[in-house]
């Protein structure tokens, strides 16, 4: 019974915030699709697939990232493969701390010293401003579990915003358009704060399954979802660009292997309803917007990032649609975790921006 209470009370002294009590600090991006982790000081340490392979057997998590991604569709049944990470938030709690541990364990003791005496890290996470407190509280949660000492929470679009160079304490509000695996986050920003915000959960996971549904009814033949992504990828343009990838999967009809050659676009066509909708998200927000913001949005531009951006000639098909400058993010992967980055050496400004 006193070790029970003893216990509690070390966890709860664990979770006393200590601001900026030490040195060592962590900063991490659990992205639905990719897990961004950086350290203060060192840069980006960590870029690896939000993936991982269970044993069902064994109970245990054999294989973790691109790993783990890499066998997906191909494994046993007793082995399972989980995506701890659903539309920008934890959907499964104990697999997401696993990964956290091992990524960890993989990237950021290659940069603590040998000393006996384990260094308290601070951990900085992101939370899409969606999330509700409980999925706020799975992020912290799980970061206390993976061994981080003190968690704090940024709004992740705030993140973003400063990783595109952006000073979001600015009075002058800045439009940001974070194209994820999970989420796509239409942000405007300013003045320390999110002015307006629009989530769409149609991100890279969502398109993926739109292109399975369209090869399916198409050309009756059953794709994986890595499969699915590769088309997306590979294919997916707004440069008119009519390139084709032939791809194996599986006949309806037979059950048997069947070879298709699929077209760019075909692949356009799957997904133009949803960069529809995103044009149209985009609209509205403005039309939703202040005469000022509108004025000052369209003196600067929209701003993209995310996975999805680096779709050729995706910036040049939303501007022509909404009439505003697009620009392309040049780091559009790593917008979140290098604005984690740069707000961990403006300590003023973080404290302003921390949630929790
Ligand atoms: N060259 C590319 N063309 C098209 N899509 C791409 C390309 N590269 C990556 N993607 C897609 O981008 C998505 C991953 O983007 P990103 O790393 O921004 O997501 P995330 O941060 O993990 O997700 P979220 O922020 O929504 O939780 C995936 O769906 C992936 O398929
Ligand atoms: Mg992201």
């Amino acid at each position: 019974m006193r070790s029970i209470i003893m216990i509690n009370v070390i966890e709860s002294i664990k979770k006393i915030k200590l601001p900026f009590f030490s040195d060592m600090e962590i900063y991490f991006d659990l992205g639905t699709s990719v897990t961004k982790i950086a350290i203060k000081d060192k840069g980006l340490i960590l870029r690896e697939a939000t993936y991982l392979a269970f044993n069902q057997k064994v109970k245990d998590y054999l294989f973790i990232g691109e790993e783990a991604k890499s066998i997906l569709g191909k494994t046993p049944d007793f082995i399972k493969i989980i995506r701890p990470v659903v539309s920008g938030v934890i959907s499964d709690f104990d697999a997401e701390v696993a990964l956290v541990k091992k990524f960890l364990d993989r990237s950021a003791n290659l940069y603590v010293s040998n000393s006996m005496i384990k260094p308290l890290f601070r951990g900085i996470a992101i939370v899409p401003s969606i999330a509700t407190e409980i999925e706020q509280k799975a992020v912290e949660e799980s970061l206390f579990k993976a061994g981080l000492s003190n968690v704090f929470l940024v709004e992740r679009a705030l993140a973003t915003a400063t990783g595109c160079g952006l000073n979001v304490f600015s009075h002058q509000p800045n439009f940001v358009t974070d194209l994820g695996g999970g989420l796509i986050e239409l942000s405007i920003i300013g003045s320390g704060g999110i002015i307006a915000q629009k989530t769409l959960k149609n991100g890279g996971d969502h398109m993926n399954k739109t292109i399975y549904n369209y090869i399916y009814l198409k050309y009756g033949v059953i794709l994986g979802e890595s499969s699915c992504e590769e088309l997306k990828i590979k294919l997916l343009n707004f440069i008119d660009d009519d390139r084709v990838v032939t791809i194996r999967g599986k006949s309806l009809e037979t059950g048997l292997p069947k070879t298709v050659r699929v077209k760019s676009s075909d692949i356009k066509e799957a997904l133009l309803s949803t960069f529809n909708l995103i044009i149209d998200s985009i609209k509205e927000l403005l039309e939703s917007s202040a005469p000022e913001i509108v004025d000052e949005t369209l003196k600067r531009g929209i701003i993209l990032t995310g996975g999805l951006s680096k779709i050729p000639g995706l910036d040049r098909f939303i501007s022509q649609e909404i009439k505003i400058d697009v620009i392309t993010n040049p780091d559009y992967q790593y917008a979140t975790i290098n604005g984690l980055t740069k707000l961990g050496l403006r300590k003023d400004e973080l404290s302003k921006l921390v949630i929790r």
